[in-house]
C-alpha cells in the first residue's frame, strides 16, 4: 500500500470531495485525521473510515489559529507524526458583485485561502523540525479549483480565494523546497457533491456546465482522490508548485461544446 506508515490530516473531510480524499487515503494504508467544524458528520465520517483502516476526527475551523494549532498538537499526540496535509475546507457565498457584504468576502477568504496558509504553516514547522531531525520530508495539497484561472461574476469571494491558493501554492512550493517538502494544487472542475447539488438538480444551468465540459459528465469526488493520492505518493516525487487540473477538459475549451438535447 502506497501510504503504509503515513499520517495524513485532511481538511473538510466530513463528506465530499475531503471525505473521498481521506477514504482512499485511508485504503492506501495511512492514517487519518478528519479535520471539519461539522462534528456530527466529521464523527459519522471517521467511524466509516474506521471499518477499512485509521481514522479519526479533529474538530477545527481552519480559519482559527488556536483551532489550527490543537488540531497539530491532537495528531501528533494521537499519531505521532504528519507527512501529508490536504487543505481541502472550502466554502462559497453566491452574490452579485454590487450587493455584495463584506462579511461574506472575508467569511470565504478566511476558510478558503488564510485556512489553508494557517494549516500550511502549523504543519510545515513540525515537517522541518522532523527533517532537521533526520525524518522524511512530506506533502501538502491545497483543493484548488477551474475558478483559480477562470471567473464567475457572482462568485468574486471564491474566485479571488482560488486565484490565491494558485499563488500560495507556488509560494510555499518555493519555500519549502530546500527542505524536500513538496507542495501542489488540485484544481478541480465540476464535482458532485452538495457544493455542486443545486446546480446539478437545475436543467438549465446544467446544460450550460455541460457546454463548458468536453467530457460531457460531472465528476466524482473520487477521482480527484486518485489525483491526492498520486500527489502524495514517491511517483510525484520530482512534482512541486503545480496545480493539476481534474476538470474534464474545460481548462483548454475555448468556446462551447455541443450538448446533445435530453442529456
Ligand atoms: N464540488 C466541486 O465541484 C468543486 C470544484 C472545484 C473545487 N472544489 C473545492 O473542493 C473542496 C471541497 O469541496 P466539496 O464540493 O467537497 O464541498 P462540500 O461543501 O461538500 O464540503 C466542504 C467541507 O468543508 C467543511 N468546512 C467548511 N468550512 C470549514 C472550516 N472553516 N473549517 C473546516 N472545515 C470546514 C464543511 O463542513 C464540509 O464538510 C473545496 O475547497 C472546494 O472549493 C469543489
Amino acid at each position: 500500500m502506497s501510504l503504509e506508515n503515513k499520517v495524513a490530516i485532511v481538511t473538510g473531510a466530513a463528506q465530499g470531495i475531503g471525505f473521498a480524499v481521506a477514504k482512499r487515503f485511508v485504503s492506501d494504508g495511512a492514517k487519518v485525521v478528519i479535520a471539519d467544524i461539522d462534528d456530527a458528520k466529521g464523527e459519522e465520517a471517521a467511524e466509516d473510515l474506521q471499518t477499512i483502516g485509521e481514522a479519526m476526527y479533529i474538530h477545527c475551523n481552519v480559519a482559527e489559529r488556536l483551532d489550527v494549532r490543537n488540531m497539530v498538537a491532537e495528531t501528533l499526540n494521537a499519531y505521532g507524526d504528519i507527512d501529508i496535509l490536504v487543505n481541502n475546507a472550502g466554502i462559497v457565498i453566491g452574490s452579485d458583485f454590487l450587493e455584495l457584504e463584506e462579511a461574506d468576502f472575508d467569511r470565504v477568504l478566511s476558510t478558503n485561502l488564510k485556512g489553508a496558509f494557517l494549516c500550511s504553516q502549523a504543519v510545515a514547522r513540525h515537517m522541518v523540525e522532523k527533517i532537521e531531525g533526520g525524518g522524511e520530508p512530506g506533502c501538502i495539497i491545497n483543493m484548488s479549483s477551474v475558478n483559480s484561472v477562470l471567473a464567475i461574476p457572482n462568485q468574486i469571494p471564491y474566485c479571488v480565494s482560488k486565484g490565491g491558493v494558485s499563488q500560495l501554492t507556488k509560494s510555499t512550493a518555493l519555500a519549502l523546497a530546500p527542505h524536500g517538502i513538496r507542495v501542489n494544487a488540485i484544481g478541480p472542475g465540476s464535482i458532485m457533491t452538495e457544493m455542486l447539488s443545486a446546480v446539478n438538480s437545475d436543467r438549465e444551468a446544467r446544460q450550460r456546465l455541460m457546454s463548458r465540459t468536453p467530457l460531457l459528465r460531472i465528476g466524482e469526488p473520487a477521482e480527484i482522490a486518485g489525483v491526492a493520492a498520486f500527489l502524495a505518493s514517491q511517483d510525484a516525487g520530482y512534482i512541486t508548485g503545480q496545480t493539476i487540473f481534474a476538470d474534464g477538459g474545460r481548462m483548454p475549451l475555448n468556446y462551447t461544446v455541443a450538448v446533445p438535447d435530453g442529456d
